[in-house]
């Protein structure tokens, strides 16, 4: 039995991956940001007669990600995989974005997994062995209009992953990236939106953009939110798995036409789709 400490357990895939884990007999210690609103986790374990254990972990508090860490080594002795799945998304343009606005994001999306990273490996590096699942986004491969600050926060946390990749291998410790197209889990209802403001120069811009994207495959939103789950839990489980891992048919759409096309004709692509000119 691994022992499974997954971040953003209150809803989504975190909830989701916390479940598949648990069915497959694993020690799962879900953290929330928030006890009290745990309560979907905790109505779909009871459901299926699941144990899994709940925590508060805010990955945006040193504190709580070293006391959450530092519980799950003192119950259970080890932790065996570790899901960086907190995250928020962000929508706007980017000169319309403020430095807190930017910062938090970066703060919740790239510094909870660095924190939670630092907290953990030391244990793993002792014990040579674990595996670090990073939640990314097809987003941190491609950014796209007024996606931008999200997309760096995607981007950094994928650089990051890559060269932690190669610093810990040694040490027997993997690290995947989970790369999910759109999935609806109400993550882009909750989407923090900076802009455009009343009067942008971005306004049209961003109306036409909206109209363009929802017709868009994937923005129908039909696709099962548990292939992420399945995802991570493969990432988890396979010792060969490779260090990227894109899930959904939108992202292998976008990634496939990043790599056939050169720059120019991807980006005259992403213009036509998008309806984006000037
Ligand atoms: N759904 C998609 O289309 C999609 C696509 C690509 C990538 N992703 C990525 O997938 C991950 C999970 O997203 P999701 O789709 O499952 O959306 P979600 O249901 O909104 O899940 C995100 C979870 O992260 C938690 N969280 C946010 N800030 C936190 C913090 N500081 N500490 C601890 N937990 C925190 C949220 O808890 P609260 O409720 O307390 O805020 C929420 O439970 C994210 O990293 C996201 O960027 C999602």
């Amino acid at each position: 039995m691994a022992v499974v400490l997954i971040t953003g357990c209150g809803s989504g895939f975190g909830l989701l991956s916390a479940l598949r884990f648990a069915r497959a007999g694993e020690v799962v210690v879900a953290g929330v940001r928030d006890a009290r609103r745990a309560e979907a986790l905790r109505d779909a374990q009871a459901a299926e007669g699941l144990a899994v254990e709940v925590i508060e972990l805010d990955v945006g508090e040193p504190a709580s990600v070293e006391a959450g860490v530092a519980r799950v080594l003192a119950e259970h002795g080890r932790i065996d995989v570790l899901v960086n799945n907190a995250g928020r998304g962000m929508s706007g343009p980017v000169e319309e974005t403020t430095d807190a606005d930017a910062r938090s994001l970066f703060d919740t999306n790239l510094l909870g997994p660095l924190r939670m990273v630092r907290a953990v490996l030391p244990s793993m590096r002792a014990r040579r062995s674990g595996v670090v699942v990073q939640v990314s986004s097809i987003a941190g491969r491609v950014s796209a209009p007024f996606a931008g600050i999200y997309s760096a926060t995607k981007f950094a946390l994928e650089a990051m992953s890559e060269s932690l990749h190669y610093e810990v291998r040694p040490f027997g410790v993997r690290v995947v990236i989970v790369e999910p197209g759109s999935f609806p889990t109400g993550f882009d209802e909750r989407r923090r939106h900076v802009g455009p403001g009343d009067g942008s120069p971005y306004g049209v811009l961003h109306r036409r953009w909206e109209e363009a994207s929802a017709r868009l495959p994937g923005r129908e939103q039909t696709a099962d939110p548990d292939a992420v789950a399945a995802a991570i839990h493969r990432a988890a489980t396979r010792p060969d798995h490779p260090l990227r891992c894109l899930v959904g048919a939108d992202a292998e759409l976008i990634d496939g036409l990043r790599r056939s096309l050169d720059d120019a004709a991807f980006e005259h692509t992403v213009r036509q789709a998008l309806d984006f000119w000037e």
